[in-house]
């Protein structure tokens, strides 16, 4: 009996400990900080595990054929993603740096199978400000992300500055279409 109202007790301390740390504002959530050691360590096995188990097959064929990984060069550039990891030969915008988890150099990602990638780039990961591409690429804009990203480590940097400097012209010259279309009224 006293083991039981011991166990009791402690369960209700328990209950206490966590509300006060769940309520209490203990856990300091400023980005500017890094995650206490526990807590970025169950992040990432959540993760890992999560994603290991939500990958599935990944679409069929090949991922090497280079019309692709090219075609995975501009959708890289056109979503955003050089912007938060950067690519070959380009760093990340200076606001990645601040973000954290910090969005990873993707040629450090070779264990991820295709089936992963594909996965984490139509799903996102939730708290961590990777984005779910899902919603509003088509099937061959994926496959295409897929085959870049397990392919950019050997990605000439030229090729790919070349890329990113042509978007940016072509979206800077449709700015000035439509500021031309504002002034004439
Ligand atoms: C707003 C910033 C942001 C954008 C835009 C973004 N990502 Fe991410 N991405 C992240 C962050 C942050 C992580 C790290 C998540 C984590 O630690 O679990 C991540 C993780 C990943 C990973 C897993 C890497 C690994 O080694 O675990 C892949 C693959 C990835 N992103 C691909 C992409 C692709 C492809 C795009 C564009 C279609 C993209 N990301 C756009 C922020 C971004």
């Amino acid at each position: 009996m006293r083991i039981l109202a011991a166990i009791g007790v402690l369960a209700i301390l328990a209950c206490a400990a966590a509300a006060a740390f769940f309520y209490g504002g203990f856990y300091n959530v400023a980005a500017s900080e890094p995650h206490n050691g526990f807590i970025a360590w169950s992040l990432e096995h959540i993760r890992d595990a999560s994603i290991a188990q939500h990958a599935g097959e990944a679409p069929g064929g090949k991922f090497d054929d280079p019309a692709l990984v090219k075609k995975g060069a501009h959708e890289f550039v056109e979503e955003g993603c050089v912007d938060c990891h950067g690519g070959p030969g380009i760093e990340p915008e200076k606001f990645a740096k601040g973000m954290r988890p910090e969005p990873p150099d993707l040629d450090q990602s070779g264990d991820l199978s295709p089936a992963e990638v594909h996965w984490i780039v139509v799903h996102g990961i939730k708290m961590t400000g990777m984005p779910a591409f899902g919603g509003h690429t088509d099937a061959g804009e994926q496959r295409a992300l897929v085959a870049f990203v397990k392919n950019i480590k050997s990605f000439p940097p030229a090729e790919f500055k070349a890329i990113k400097q042509r978007m940016a012209q072509s979206e800077g010259g449709e700015a000035g279409q439509a500021a031309g279309e504002t002034g004439a009224h």
